[in-house]
């Protein structure tokens, strides 16, 4: 794409991608890793597609170098991966695993020998399984335990990490995992989910905490705290048909329920007011003091985004083509809806940068002054290797672009975005959907275990490069 309009970024934009250890580290056996609850869930038939598990998954446990050499070529200066807690305490609590720590200490120098700044995400969902066996989330000791671990990794990999992020989507882990089971632990449990809520965000301050008492340098300075969350604007199509108070009561709901549940905890050390009463933990469980471990201030907020929520008048009853039941807690005639106009990704979720756009200048608005960076956003697409051996994969290029110039004139009209991670380096185990879906701007081919940067790949490398995307073409290439 040759264009002779470039929209810019600020200089020292974050480029980077992200990865997470269960979905492309495999070598669960080894070096005295334990078992994690996605290892327990992926093994359990009938839970994740095809029976697909992170056994091998990428292999990057053994082929990190070659990873890293693929961030270079790339000419990426950031990559977000996440710490195996089994891998570095394998029971949860306790003993930790010398050998654990040393994998992640030479990815680290393999990262820094090739001008990569790292950011460790501590928890990304890889529960140990002695926890869960305990409790897990729903029990207050895996907050306490979180902690533990947090000190043990700052101690050991504090000289090396710039970036720390304490948990990646919490609500994902209580909502997909303890509320509606799609996810490990695979609970159905309204009561766990409620718990789980509040411990991983006790977690969450309490393993901030432990991070700037272990890592040399302490508060500010190099040292970065913060948390990664997935947000999603919702938006209301009001027809006028009469249900404008209705709409708006559901918009509340919706926006705590999928937004404030964890942003307002972290921001303003509570609850919010509109969420379901389901999904607040219980008054018992909330201690003295909890509130404020976790609105301790943050250094960064990381954002999550993959398509917004829709709303509109509708009976949620006798629900329409594009329809869905809208969330818990949402009464009246209101239903969830893909408008018509809007593409799909091929996981079937919404392509929609604008709500990048206005959820940006939200969060710019509801934080001031707090550096946010997109942890993650991308897309899965149908790729294939072509008999050139190319992966041209129009589609991802296309929706990183967008989404790339919704930042752009985010960061134009005052939003506060430091930097962007591209989901995902590599194709890898997407959770509940196994191999099936593929995210990567680099292919995997999992049998072989070659790696193939995609068109998207060379299309980010030319964004990094210049700090600046080529304007949206008038008519996108087919
Ligand atoms: C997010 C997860 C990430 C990946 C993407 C597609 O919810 O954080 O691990 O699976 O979705």
């Amino acid at each position: 794409m040759t264009n002779v309009t470039k929209l810019g970024f600020p200089a020292g934009f974050t480029w980077g991608a992200a990865t997470a250890a269960y979905q492309i580290e495999g070598a669960v056996d080894v070096d005295g890793r334990g078992p994690s609850v996605w290892d327990t869930f992926s093994h359990t038939p009938g839970k994740v597609r095809g029976g697909d598990t992170g056994d091998i998954a990428c292999d990057s446990y053994h082929r990190y170098p070659q990873d890293a050499d693929l961030l270079r070529s790339l000419g990426l200066t950031d990559y977000r991966f996440s710490i195996s807690w089994p891998r570095v305490i394998p029971d949860g609590a306790g003993q930790v695993n010398q050998a654990g720590l040393d994998y992640y200490k030479r990815l680290l120098d393999a990262l820094c020998e090739r001008g990569i700044t790292p950011a460790a995400t501590l928890f990304h969902w890889d529960t140990p399984q002695a926890l869960q066996d305990r409790g897990g989330w729903a029990s207050r000791d895996t907050a306490l335990r979180l902690a533990d671990y947090a000190a043990v990794v700052g101690e050991a990999l504090g000289d090396r990490v710039k970036r720390w992020i304490t948990l990646n989507e919490p609500l994902v882990v209580a909502h997909n995992g303890h509320r509606i089971g799609v996810h490990a632990p695979g609970l159905c449990d309204d009561a766990a989910a409620a718990a789980t809520t509040h411990h991983l965000l006790v977690g969450h301050g309490l393993a901030a905490a432990a991070l700037r008492a272990s890592v040399p340098g302490g508060v500010g300075g190099a040292l970065e705290i913060g948390i990664t969350l997935n947000l999603t604007p919702i938006r209301v199509t009001n027809d006028d048909s009469g249900s404008a108070e209705a709409l708006e009561k559901a918009r509340l709901v919706a926006d705590a329920a999928q937004n404030g549940l964890f942003l307002d905890p972290i921001l303003l050390g509570r609850y919010p007011e509109h969420a379901p009463s389901s999904m607040l933990p219980p008054a018992e469980l909330v201690l003295d003091g909890d509130l404020e471990t976790i609105a301790a201030p943050i250094d960064f907020l990381g954002v999550n985004y993959y398509q917004p929520v829709h709303l509109r008048a509708g009976d949620p009853a006798n629900l329409r083509r594009g329809e869905k039941t809208p969330q818990e807690g949402i009464s009246g005639k209101v239903v969830e809806f893909y408008p018509d106009g809007l593409e799909q990704t091929n996981m079937g979720w919404l392509i929609d940068p604008e709500g990048l756009y206005e959820l940006l200048l939200r969060v710019s608005k509801d934080a001031p002054g707090l550096p946010l960076y997109i942890t993650e956003n991308g897309c899965a697409a149908e790729d294939y290797v072509d008999p050139d051996g190319k992966v041209n994969d129009l589609e991802r290029v296309k929706f990183l672009h967008q989404h790339l110039e919704a930042c752009a004139r985010a960061i134009k009209d005052g939003a506060n975005l430091a930097g962007y991670y591209v989901w995902s380096l590599l194709d890898n185990f997407e959770w509940g959907y196994g191999y099936q879906k593929r995210f990567g701007i680099v292919f995997v081919d999992f049998a072989t275990q070659q790696r193939i940067p995609k068109a998207s790949a060379a299309f980010m490398a030319q964004v990094v490069r210049d700090n600046a995307i080529p304007a949206l073409p008038a008519v996108w290439p087919v």
